[in-house]
């Protein structure tokens, strides 16, 4: 089998504790032979350690390498859609970083150009791999849960900005705040649960409380710049409602006087409940000959594996032509709910997709 070979364009924090790794276990299904970031230092030593043979300080001369196959883009969110839209018309795969793009006009345009191009566009939504998520997932196939009604999730923290004042909490560059940057994972989970229903409306409301006038400064894991700007929301909250009835209720933080920090999901079913918290497994509610039941089947947490996983998928997917589970459109269906959940918030009102 002949490795398919990969450019990596972002050498920042996730490209290197998350990518880079899981990589390392496919050795035999890809192999990364270049990388690309303006901070050239940060190439340099991620292609040092990793042993990547090209380093690029601009990613068109990336693309216009034409022993690469495939990208990974893992930069600011405000770059994957202009990056994606170059790296399809020159002939490369890609896997974008999650949020698709930072609006749903940007991920459209990327949507359009894998229509074109024929491309492989797959969204980096490794939790879709996780162990848990795919043991839920088998049972509502199975029909344990019944008619699915209801998804819940969150991703709540109490101090947790990832950075301050970079292009995080830069609206222009993040395309928002916690929503679009952690609860988009969420949303995109309940949607693939929930077999990705039709949004018609969607009610949301988004708070600046800690970035306002700079005060909640010591919730930020990382203060880059403390005069930068904060000018996206730090909690929301949304309800979204389906052609089919479901309705999805989504909250999510960076910082919140809250106890702890929590990742939640539960999706109900006129049969079962099913869903996690944390890192403790999937369970499954139900009642049976008149008895509550609830099944803590013995999965374990992987995240490291959810990442081996989606990296195994893209090449799949690039070997066989075929449409990737976080396909292109999906993540234009999550861009076009934030959209809304955004809207939503600024004009008090519901909004109708
Ligand atoms: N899937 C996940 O769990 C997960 C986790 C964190 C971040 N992300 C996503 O991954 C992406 C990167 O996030 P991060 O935390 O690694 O950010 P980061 O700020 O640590 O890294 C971004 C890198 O992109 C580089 N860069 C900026 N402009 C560039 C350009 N024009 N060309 C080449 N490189 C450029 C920067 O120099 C930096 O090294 C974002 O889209 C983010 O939403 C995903």
């Amino acid at each position: 089998m002949e490795k398919i070979k990969i450019g990596i364009i972002g050498a920042g924090k996730i490209t290197k504790d998350g990518h880079l790794k899981a990589i390392q276990h496919l050795n035999e299904e890809v192999e990364v032979i270049a990388i690309a970031d303006i901070n050239i230092a940060a190439a340099q030593t991620l292609a040092k350690e990793y042993n990547i043979p090209s380093i690029y300080s601009d990613y068109n001369d990336l693309l216009k390498n034409e022993n690469v196959d495939a990208v990974l883009i893992s930069v600011p969110n405000y770059l994957h859609s202009p990056i994606a839209i170059e790296a399809m018309k020159k002939g490369k795969h890609v896997l974008c970083e999650k949020p698709l793009a930072i609006n749903s006009e940007e991920a459209n345009k990327m949507v359009n150009i894998q229509k074109q191009t024929n491309q492989i566009l797959m969204v980096a939504y490794h939790n879709l791999f996780r162990s848990d998520i795919d043991y839920i997932k088998k049972s509502i196939l199975e029909n344990k849960l019944g008619k699915i009604y209801y998804g819940k999730c969150g991703w709540i923290r109490r101090a947790g900005i990832p950075s301050w004042g970079n292009w995080f909490t830069e609206k222009e560059k993040s395309g928002g705040g916690p929503l679009i940057d952690i609860g988009v994972h969420m949303l995109d989970l309940v949607l693939y649960l929930m077999d990705y229903p039709k949004p018609v409306s969607v009610f949301g409301s988004a708070f600046n409380i800690f970035g306002r006038d700079h005060k909640g400064m010591t919730r930020a894991r990382v203060v880059a710049n403390e005069n930068g700007i904060f000018n996206v929301e730090d909690f929301a909250v949304a309800l979204i409602r389906f052609e089919n009835g479901a309705t999805i209720l989504i909250e999510t933080s960076w910082a919140a006087n809250i106890e702890s920090d929590s990742i939640y999901l539960s999706i109900l079913g006129d049969k079962a409940g099913a869903g996690f918290l944390n890192e403790s497994g999937p369970y499954l509610y139900l009642e049976e000959k008149g008895t509550q039941l609830n099944i803590k089947p013995q999965v374990l947490f992987d995240y490291e594996g959810a990442r081996i996983k989606m990296w195994h998928h893209f090449a799949e997917c690039i070997r066989n032509n075929a449409k990737p589970i976080s396909s292109a459109e999906n993540g234009l269906l999550a861009n076009k709910i934030l959209d809304a959940i955004y809207e939503s918030s600024k004009s008090g009102r519901e909004i109708i997709i």
